[in-house]
């Protein structure tokens, strides 16, 4: 083997150990994480008809049918390819937006492109949004946007993932100047979202100086790539609760930054309710599909995604909440951490 061959084999081999790794976490049982310190304040006479809640959300120039997405996870083998398909099939079957895992390996190594593309043809008229690194350029942003025939692209900031990893960069000065360039020369909209370590309100100031409009702040409490890549080599457990949650990534971002998309640790359609009420426009769910897609196939995906759809027009309904904007307002408690981290920022 060439050192090529080698490259492209070990960059394979690690998109099954995230598909593995990630569903091992998803068997633990479930943890606490912020979202429970978000406590909508129950009025029992608000409530009107569920079949007068319209789902559709606006993220930047765009309106998504639901405001719930599955978020960025692979492609690149085999095993990938299967979990591709089994996701777009339910994202086809219920107006669910869906992205890609990161299309890095498809671009440098152009027979892995169908374990990608496989999103596209099994969803020909879905919204799909394509995920790169900051590592690229336009030019690759294009080729990426094209290859998947998007709707949006999906530029990953994971500099804490990086660094843990033994094959990982440890560059990232150039991220700025290429997201500036990324959106400059773009077709179609750029949302930056985190890997599950969160974004601050400075990372929003800054990304919106860039041209960004819509920022998905994915933080800590559900998949943690400090724990899936410290399962790799060892070594770097401590960064395992390293980050900010989605719930205070929302309560920091700033009033004039990105549109806001939430993720990391949505657990369920309560979660992206919260997500709601917190300002998000939407939520993204990664890891907890991945497990259904694995165990199950695409029945059961299509059947879960599908629930989470439904549950969600119920809680709005009960909320007495016509539209996911309109959930903005609900009465809230913040208790316990999240109280606390809005101390500490000087959030009122
Ligand atoms: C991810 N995630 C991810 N994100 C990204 O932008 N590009 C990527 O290629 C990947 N790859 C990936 C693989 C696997 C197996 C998982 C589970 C996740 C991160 C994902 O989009 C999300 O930000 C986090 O997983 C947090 O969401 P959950 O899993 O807590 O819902």
């Amino acid at each position: 083997m060439d050192s090529e061959t080698v490259t492209a084999g070990t960059r394979a081999a690690r998109k099954d150990d995230h598909l593995r790794l990630a569903v091992t976490q998803q068997r633990e049982p479930a943890a606490r994480n912020d979202f429970d310190d978000v406590e909508i304040v129950h009025h029992a006479l608000d409530g009107i008809d569920v079949g007068d809640v319209d789902l559709a959300t606006r993220v930047g120039d765009r309106t998504w049918p639901v405001p719930l997405y599955i978020n960025a996870m692979t492609g690149g083998t085999a095993n990938a390819e299967r979990v591709n398909r089994a996701l777009a099939i339910a994202a086809r079957e219920t107006g669910a937006p869906i992205a890609s895992g990161s299309l890095s390996l498809a671009l440098d190594d152009p027979w892995t492109a169908q374990s990608f593309r496989v999103i596209r043809d099994e969803n020909p008229r879905g919204v799909v949004l394509a995920n790169l690194g900051a590592d690229r350029g336009p030019e690759d942003a294009a080729r990426a946007v094209d290859l998947l025939e998007a709707d949006a692209l999906q530029i990953h900031l994971n500099a804490v993932q990086e660094t843990i990893m033994r094959e990982g960069s440890r560059d990232f000065g150039s991220w700025a100047g290429r997201i500036e360039r990324i959106v400059a020369a773009s077709p179609v909209p750029v949302i930056v979202k985190e890997v599950g370590f969160g974004l601050s309100r400075r990372t929003l100031r800054r990304l919106s100086g860039l041209g960004v409009r819509v920022a998905d702040v994915s933080g800590t409490g559900g998949t943690s790539f400090a724990r899936i890549e410290d399962a790799r080599r060892g070594g770097y457990a401590f960064f395992d609760g390293y980050g900010q949650s989605a719930a205070c990534c929302l309560l920091d971002a700033p009033g004039d930054g990105p549109a806001l998309l939430a993720s990391g640790g949505v657990r369920s359609p309560l979660d992206v309710v919260r997500s709601l009420a917190l300002g998000a426009r939407a939520a993204g769910v990664a890891g907890p599909f991945l497990a259904v897609a694995v165990d199950g196939g695409a029945d059961a995906v299509v059947e879960d995604v599908r629930a989470w759809i439904s549950q969600t027009a119920e809680l709005l309904a009960l909320l007495g909440t016509p539209t996911p904007a309109a959930a903005a307002g609900v009465d809230l408690l913040l208790r316990g951490r999240v109280r606390e981290f809005c101390e500490l920022r000087g959030i009122d």
